[in-house]
């Protein structure tokens, strides 16, 4: 079977929604983020601090031309691996690439007493969010599945998903 590659902003449920497709499927999950605080030793905050955002994209691709080789996975991405045309191509290979959708209100909700994320450690955390999700609507919009997760269980979700993968097969 393909990866399932989940896509989307911050906080708009990859990983909870990766874990109920695991559960649903029976396949397993890896989580690209994790995979890289694993390899290097430290946050995804502190590689921000000590080497900033270029570099972890560069990580980032790296992590992302080793996951991809494989195969019957999901594979919950971070939020700006769609940015990278190189970083698509490779997840598609062997995946389809699944988009998650919120709205910047939900976001902000969603991600307001969390501190991992460096690019929202910012005094207008919405108006951040608001000017990245403008920005990345276009790279988000090119998955093969796109969901709106407004109102919706991460469970509700992840048989969303299912269902449109079914009708593609
Ligand atoms: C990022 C999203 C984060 C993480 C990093 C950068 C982004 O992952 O990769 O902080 O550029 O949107 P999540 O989407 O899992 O929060």
């Amino acid at each position: 079977m393909k990866n399932i590659v989940l896509t989307g902003f911050m906080g708009t449920g990859k990983t909870e929604v990766g874990r109920e497709l695991s559960r649903l499927l029976g396949l397993k999950i890896i989580d690209i983020d994790n995979e890289i605080e694993k390899a290097e030793g430290i946050s995804i905050n502190d590689i921000f601090e000590r080497y900033g955002e270029s570099k972890f994209r560069e990580i980032e691709t790296e992590m992302i031309k080793k996951i991809s080789a494989e195969k019957n996975l999901i594979i919950s991405t971070g939020g700006g691996v769609v940015l990278k045309e190189e970083n698509i191509k490779m997840l598609k290979k062997n995946g389809i690439i699944v988009c998650l959708f919120a709205t910047p209100e939900t976001i902000f909700e969603r991600t307001k007493y969390n501190s991992d994320r460096p690019l929202l450690k910012v005094n207008d955390p919405l108006k951040k969010i608001k000017e990245l999700l403008e920005y990345r609507l276009p790279f988000y919009k090119k998955a093969d599945i796109v969901i709106d997760t407004e109102g919706k269980t991460p469970s509700q979700v992840a048989e969303e998903i299912t269902k449109e993968i079914n009708k593609m097969a």
